[in-house]
Formats: C-alpha cells, structure tokens, sequence
C-alpha cells in the first residue's frame, strides 16, 4: 500500500530498494492489491519481480474499483472480477498468481455462488493457485472460515486489535485456514514514533487522514505508551508488535508495510524475536484492562 502513495508520496526508487532488501533477506510473501494506487504497486512489483517471480509467493487482490464513474465501489461480479484478475496478471508480469484474494467483500459475497465458482475456474486453468478473503469485521472472518472456501483470510490483527485472536482465529486453525496479519504496525503507531502534531501532516488520499485524528488518535497514543515496555536494547517497538503477531499459532505470516529498505530490514529481523510469556501476559492484560474500549 505504501508504494503507490497512500501513506504520502513515494519515490519508486525507494520502493524497489524496499522490495530488494525483502529479497535479499528471504521474505518470500508480498501482498498487493489492483487498488493500491489503482494498479500501480501492481505494476512495480510486476518490474521489481523480472526474473525472480519463483522467488515469492504473490498475492493480490480484486473487487474495489479504482477508475470511472464507480470509482470507490466494490464489485465482486463474475463479469467484474474476471477481467481485472487478467489485468492483475498482466501488471504482474505472471502467468500465475499464488493467492487471489477478494478484496473485502460483505456477508452476501462471501457466502454467494458465482465469484467463488469462477475463482475455481481460474484455479483449474492454473491462473491462480489459491484463493481467499481479505475481511474487515469478525463476522466476516468467521463466516469464511465457516464457508469453507476459502483457502486464507486476511485479517487486520495487532496489539491494539486483538479481538480477531479471540474469535476469528481458533475457528480459522481447526478449519486450517491461513491467517494473513495485515496492519501490525497500526499504520506506522506500533513504532512508537508518532506524536500528536503528526495529524496535521495526514491529508487527503493518506490512509491516516481518516483514522489518525481527534480524540480516537490521542487515546492509541495514550495506549503505546503503556506498551514502551516492550522495547529493550537490539528491540524496536515495531519489531515486538511483529514478533506479538507471529507469535499466535493460528498466524500464517504477518504482513508490514515496508517504505524503505531501512523499515524491511527493521520489520524483517523481527520474524527472529520472540516475545516472553510474563511479556504476552502484560499485553493480555491491557486488551482486556481497557485496550479494547
Ligand atoms: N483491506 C485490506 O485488504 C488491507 C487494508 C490495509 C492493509 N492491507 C495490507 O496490509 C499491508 C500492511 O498494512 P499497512 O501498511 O496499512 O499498515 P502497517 O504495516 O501497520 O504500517 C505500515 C507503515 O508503518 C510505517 N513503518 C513500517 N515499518 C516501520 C519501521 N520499521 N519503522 C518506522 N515506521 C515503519 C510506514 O509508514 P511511514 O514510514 O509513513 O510511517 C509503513 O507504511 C498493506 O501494505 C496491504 O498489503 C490490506
């Protein structure tokens, strides 16, 4: 998300130092989406991955609509979804995508017919290899895993969102359904660097502008604060709120932004980290203390 300039502007050459780095260090999952900056990360990646797409496993995603009059919709019809999954291949510059994921979709999508029959389709014909859902709600991430088509959900989980570890994850593990952990970080305030003032520079197309703002932004302020005791010498906050995530045995794989190749290598160093049980403990006890109001 962050390459195509939804966290501010970017620099292409920053983002392909970025995805070299995961390279060279072995991250061997990167997620996009036909959305992010309207196929742009799509079409970076499909440069960045010239001669290395064996080296990763690929996922994307289909079904907001980015361009003309429906711009901001979503759409998860058969005649709607094909063809962007063929534009999405061919950003990519692949023959094959590893994981399509339909890109939030609501109750009705994800327990309807049709999409799901084409994605099998796509998967015969070898276009993609898996499929899955990115959700928003638990009830959306439980009703996938009860669905049962699905091969992943993908699902927003970090130390200041535990809720899907509460009651999306143990059903997603008895189904052996892969859990994607998208935002770990919470958008960059799981670093610890953010202050106030910052939500004056969140405008316009910036994710944050929506969410980093007023009173809510104060309170997860207040929240990582209470979690500074997380960090230690050779330990960033973010690389403790990566290594809470991977963590949980139901995770498949975690799944930060990364700006540059300096936050990869930070992010990726993580995956070596594990967090204490006295440590899990304190971290349980401020979710269920007040975290979760
Ligand atoms: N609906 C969906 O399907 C959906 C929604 C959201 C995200 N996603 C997926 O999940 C991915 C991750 O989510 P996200 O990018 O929204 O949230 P995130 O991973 O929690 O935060 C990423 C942001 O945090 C900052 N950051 C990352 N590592 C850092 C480090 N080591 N030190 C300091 N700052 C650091 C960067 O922004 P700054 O440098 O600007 O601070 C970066 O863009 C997305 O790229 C996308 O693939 C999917």
């Amino acid at each position: 998300m962050v390459h195509a300039g939804h966290f501010g502007p970017m620099k292409d050459e920053e983002s392909l130092e970025a995805i070299a780095a995961a390279l060279d260090l072995g991250v061997n999952f990167i997620d996009t989406s036909d959305a992010y900056g309207a196929g742009y990360s799509e079409a970076l990646l499909g440069e960045a991955l010239k001669g290395k797409r064996d080296k990763v496993i690929l996922a994307t995603k289909g079904g907001n609509v980015m361009v003309g009059p429906n711009r901001g919709k979503r759409n998860f019809a058969v005649d709607y979804i094909g063809p962007v999954m063929e534009e999405s291949l061919k950003r990519l510059q692949t023959d094959y995508i590893d994981l399509y994921q339909l890109h939030n979709p609501n109750l009705e999508v994800i327990r309807g017919g049709e999409v799901w029959e084409l994605l099998e389709r796509r998967k015969k014909e070898g276009k993609i290899r898996h499929y899955g859902v990115s959700i928003n709600t638990i009830e959306e991430g439980v009703a996938a895993v009860q669905d049962g088509r699905s091969d992943t959900i993908q699902v927003e989980y970090n130390l200041l969102d535990q809720e899907p570890a509460e009651k999306v994850f143990p059903p997603a593990q008895r189904a052996n359904v892969g859990v994607i952990v998208r935002v770990p970080l919470r958008r960059g305030l799981l670093t610890g660097k953010l202050i106030l003032e910052d939500q004056q520079r969140f405008q316009g197309e910036d994710v944050r502008a929506r969410n980093f703002a007023g009173e809510i932004f104060k309170r997860e302020l207040e929240k990582v604060k209470q979690l500074r005791f997380l960090e230690r010498p050779g330990r960033s906050l973010a690389q403790a709120a990566i290594a809470f995530c991977l963590g949980h045995p139901a995770v498949s794989v975690v799944i930060p932004g990364g700006r540059n190749g300096h936050q990869v290598r930070e992010n990726a160093a993580a995956a070596d980290l594990k967090l204490s049980a006295d440590e899990l403990q304190q971290i349980t006890e401020l979710w269920r203390g007040g975290f979760s109001r």
